[in-house]
């Protein structure tokens, strides 16, 4: 793994943008995973800025979220499908055929989450995976535990998660406690990943994954294992 400091979220957040503008242009029809939250949103600013100057195409480019919040339907304003809409699909020229959610209101879950997977695969697999990173270690919502799981899943959200996401929320009552999410083997079949997380707030796990070990109680420590990862660390 690779490990990047940034002086700044500015900084970190023109290189994320930067990679992913990259791959946009070397690989025609690139397929990017990407992740919600406050960490990525700079870059998606970033991303939109090069797509408004002319710099930018995403008429060729699918997309992969990694996680929707489980009982959100797309409309709802707090679901991650808005959240990406707002931030990035609506300012850009992306096919809406092209963007993949999974959903948090399908009729059968499971077989929603498989199909999720198959059609990763079916598009030739992620080029490019952002994440950020859980105060406790867990990257999509693949939450610390004893075992983690390898597929597209539905899975229950830790105290933690649920704490972390309440600023989201006009009360902490309405943030939801299931959500679907990639899977660790889903994340792992990305060619490359870039992992974004401020330093002052996500010591603990960021330390934990600079020690080298792996551990399920800190999900991000796998990542040691994936042979193309940097992890963009804002030091400010
Ligand atoms: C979001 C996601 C989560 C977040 C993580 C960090 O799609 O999968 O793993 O990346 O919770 O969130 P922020 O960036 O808000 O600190």
């Amino acid at each position: 793994m690779e490990f990047i400091r940034f002086k700044s979220y500015e900084e970190m957040s023109d290189f994320v943008a930067n990679e992913i503008a990259q791959t946009v242009r070397t690989k025609k029809g690139c397929v990017l995973g990407l992740a919600t939250g406050s960490t990525p949103v700079g870059a998606y600013e970033k991303l939109v800025q090069m797509y408004n100057d002319g710099k930018l195409d995403f008429s060729e480019v699918t997309t992969f979220n990694l996680d929707e919040y489980y009982g959100l339907s797309p409309e709802n304003d707090q679901s991650y499908r808005y959240f990406m809409n707002k931030h990035l699909f609506s300012k850009v020229n992306i096919k809406e055929e092209n963007i993949n959610i999974p959903s948090g209101v399908a009729a059968d879950v499971q077989d929603d989450c498989a199909t999720y997977d198959e059609k990763i695969q079916k598009c030739g697999g992620i080029d490019l995976q952002i994440l950020g990173l859980g105060k406790n270690g867990h990257i999509g919502f693949n939450e610390p535990g004893d075992q983690l799981y390898s597929s597209t899943h539905l899975t229950d959200l830790t105290q933690s998660t649920i704490d972390a996401n309440a600023r989201f929320f006009e009360d902490k009552s309405l943030v939801p406690t299931k959500a679907v999410t990639m899977g660790m083997g889903s994340i792992f079949k990305a060619k490359k990943i870039i992992i974004a997380a401020d330093f002052k707030s996500k010591k603990e796990a960021i330390m934990k994954v600079e020690s080298g070990m792996i551990d399920t109680s800190c999900p991000a420590t796998l990542l040691n294992v994936h042979p193309n990862v940097i992890f963009a660390i804002v030091e400010e």
